[in-house]
């Protein structure tokens, strides 16, 4: 207890010296979560990278979020805790294979989730997250085609909400498509008046069930405004320390991944941050987020787009 007192200490120290701001997405560990200065869900953490006077910006969550605060900052220093926390949307699309995915497709406008590299951003159109993307969608002419990368749970999830036939990119997330739909129906079948509140990450045969679907801040906020004593939350358990500090009289249960023996329904990659690299990442300076100036301003463009449009 002691050392982890003293640890935080030394990082609030950090934070003055450098004048720092730590930006902390709902996945991170619960310790990290309460040591930051703003948690929040992949679009307000960018919108929070964007506002910021600080000088330096610590991100507490995985590489493509701290790559976004640095388009959106050239000039700040951007430290990520660990620089091998990546994303299973990230890795499955590369851009050498989006290009062509593009160059196939050439009267199709590139709707492409946040969660990619800047590679990939860069030769998108728009930016969305889980939050922002139907409204960005719908404001897309009818007669336009559109190609809605990387994550095709989602994609499959958003041609549904929006009626638009899109052209998917084949990812996913392995965290979200680690859900039993059998044990959740036999949580639903033991807690009858239990809700279940979903990412729009999971898949068909887990969203189907779902009383609520929504990004982490949207199932944050749900909780709070509806009435029920008890709900499945099928995303990442780390949101549930937000749920739990929100709602300390409610139930959270987190969704049961196929295989209980794993803690597959935790992100391996954001995970990968602790308290201890959080505080090494301010005392060193490092590992930072550098990029070159062409390809900051090459993805700047979509990011800027979704901001405009959300
Ligand atoms: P949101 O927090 O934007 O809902 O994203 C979830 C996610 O998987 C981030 O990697
Ligand atoms: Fe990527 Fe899934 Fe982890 Fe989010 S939870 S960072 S989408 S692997």
């Amino acid at each position: 207890v002691n050392a982890d007192l003293e640890l935080k200490e030394e990082i609030l120290k950090l934070k003055k010296e450098l004048n720092a701001v730590i930006l902390a997405h709902y996945y991170q560990e619960s310790e990290i979560q309460d040591i930051a200065d703003f948690v929040g869900d992949s679009l307000e953490l960018a919108k929070q990278a964007k506002a910021t006077n600080a000088d330096v910006i610590v991100f507490a969550g995985v590489h493509f979020m701290a790559e976004t605060a640095k388009i959106l900052n050239p000039n700040k220093l951007v430290l990520i805790p660990d620089l091998e926390a990546s994303c299973s949307l990230a890795e499955g699309c590369p851009p050498n294979e989006f290009k062509k995915f593009r160059e196939a497709h050439p009267y199709h406008i590139a709707i492409t989730y946040i969660n990619c590299s800047a590679e990939v951003k860069a030769l998108s159109d728009i930016i969305c997250t889980s939050s922002n993307a139907e409204k960005i969608i719908n404001q897309i002419p009818a007669d336009k085609p559109i190609l809605f990368s990387p994550d095709k749970n989602l994609g499959k999830y958003l041609i549904k909400k929006t009626g638009r036939n899109m052209l998917l990119w084949e990812g996913s997330c392995i965290v979200h498509e680690t859900f039993s739909e059998r044990k959740i129906l036999e949580l639903k079948v033991r807690y009858p008046e239990a809700k279940l509140i979903a990412h729009p990450e999971c898949e068909e045969p887990v969203l189907m069930h779902a009383d609520f679907i929504g990004s982490t801040s949207k199932l944050l906020k749900f909780i709070q405004e509806d009435d029920s004593k008890i709900y499945i939350v099928a995303t990442e358990t780390g949101i549930i320390h937000q749920m739990k500090k929100a709602r300390p009289e409610k139930n959270f249960i987190p969704a049961p991944p196929q295989d209980e023996s794993c803690s597959c329904n935790e992100c391996p990659y954001m995970k990968l941050n602790t308290m201890e690299k959080v505080y090494l990442c301010m005392k060193n300076r490092f590992p930072e987020i550098r990029m070159d100036e062409e390809l900051r301003l090459r993805a700047l463009k979509p990011i800027e787009r979704m901001l405009e449009m959300s």
